[in-house]
């Protein structure tokens, strides 16, 4: 089977060019100014083709949450929003903390239309897992309370799952960050560092400014990047996350990290919880968001907050280097066919009732965006167009490590 995409707008080192693509085996067989005969067409009318997103941080919930998502209503929702592969996080029930909760994770995640890749838990005694856990994306590690309780906080277990896993993501919140970094100048650990969520001026010095900044890499939200505290004042619970919404200044700082490079990935931290759970006294922390983050950048893009090589670079490029995901990330002859048409003058509200995500709201509804994605491929295959979802299942990524 093949398709060709004609008329697209495509990026080749900053630079735009007319092109067409040719997809065959569900991989990108020619990106060409010739017009190759294909099994089918479509007409991308020329919008830009983008690689379709990596968002490294979603929580879909499944196993035993499964009121608030699950794979299929997760990755329709991410699919609808450009993204065509995801990482799916720990903090499930079970969690993704040993190797059965891990191979029940990987037959759950299976009716996924989006490609995805699963993080596994750390835990204070789970180190012999860890170390046999076989093509897992990263390892998690929470040293800040937050959903699910998976919290280490003892130092030396924390030196000892730096060692054992060649990437680490971890939630760590204020002077953790430092804490965590210094864990690893200590012991002259040469592994990864991954920060998630990255949310204040002072988080992403500790991050950065650092003799080891080169082995660590900083991950902001589109929650942290186009709100600040004073949307809770709005919002209430509908804005609370972890971390928390930070000042403006702190927002500010995040945007400068775009510019100089410090920021690393966007990510969503996509944590849906129900309504009627978030109305709740006790409400849980997290927001949903694999729907509007890249309407919310390509918004970004045309008020020139942000390029689209930018956009590129930390949704596709980066998440695929830093991960070393193979054959993803990159709009380039060989790669996987992951490709989004976005049309840029597309201007549309963002509307409770027009998401898949099982939670149904969106901190951002009412907002009025210029820039939506309108068609989703994941491994050549149509699974989004102009409001349709298709269901054909992606798969597993793999590593190059
Ligand atoms: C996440 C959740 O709900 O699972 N919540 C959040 O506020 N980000 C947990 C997490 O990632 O910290
Ligand atoms: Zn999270």
């Amino acid at each position: 089977m093949s398709l060709l995409i004609k008329n697209c707008r495509v990026l080749i080192k900053d630079k735009v060019y007319a092109k067409n693509i040719l997809i065959r085996k569900g991989r990108i067989a020619k990106v060409t100014n010739k017009e190759p005969k294909a099994d089918s067409v479509i007409d991308a009318k020329n919008n830009f083709v983008l690689p379709g997103l990596i968002d490294c941080h979603v929580h879909f919930r499944e196993p035993g949450l499964t009121h608030k998502e699950d794979f299929m209503t997760g990755s329709m929702a991410a699919a609808k929003g450009g993204i065509t592969t995801i990482f799916d996080m720990p903090n499930t029930l079970p969690p993704t903390t040993t190797l059965a909760a891990l191979d029940e994770k990987r037959k759950l995640a299976a009716k996924s239309i989006v490609n995805f890749g699963l993080v596994f838990g750390a835990t204070t005694n789970n180190l012999a897992d860890i170390k046999k856990a076989k093509n897992v994306a990263a390892v998690k590690l929470y040293m800040d309370e937050t959903t699910g309780g998976l919290k280490v906080d003892d130092l030396e277990a924390i030196c000892d799952i730096f060692r054992m896993s060649k990437i680490t993501i971890v939630h760590a919140e204020d002077y953790n960050v430092q804490n965590a970094i210094n864990v690893m100048i200590k012991n002259k650990i040469k592994n990864r560092l991954h920060v998630a969520h990255v949310s204040s001026a002072q988080e992403l010095k500790y991050a950065k400014q650092n003799k080891l900044s080169r082995q660590i890499t900083a991950e902001v939200t589109p929650q942290h990047l186009f709100m600040n505290k004073k949307d809770i004042q709005v919002l209430g619970a509908f804005a609370e996350m972890n971390p928390r919404l930070k000042t403006e200044q702190d927002q500010k700082a995040l945007w400068e990290g775009i510019k100089n490079r410090e920021v690393d990935i966007i990510a969503t931290d996509h944590a849906p919880h129900l309504k009627e759970e978030k109305e709740m006294a006790n409400y849980p922390f997290g927001v949903p968001g694999v729907e509007t983050m890249l309407p919310l950048l390509l918004d970004a893009f045309n008020s020139n907050k942000i390029t689209l090589t930018e956009i590129v670079r930390l949704c596709c490029e980066n998440p695929a280097k830093i991960f070393k995901i193979k054959n993803k990330g990159f709009l380039k002859e060989g790669f996987d066919a992951d490709l989004i048409i976005v049309d840029l003058d597309k201007r549309q509200a963002v509307r409770n009732e027009d998401l898949l995500t099982k939670c149904k709201w969106s901190p951002f509804e009412g907002k009025i965006l210029k820039g939506w994605p309108v068609t989703t491929i994941v491994n050549g295959n149509i699974v989004y167009d102009n409001g349709e979802i298709f269901d054909i299942k992606a798969g597993e990524v793999q590593y190059g490590r």
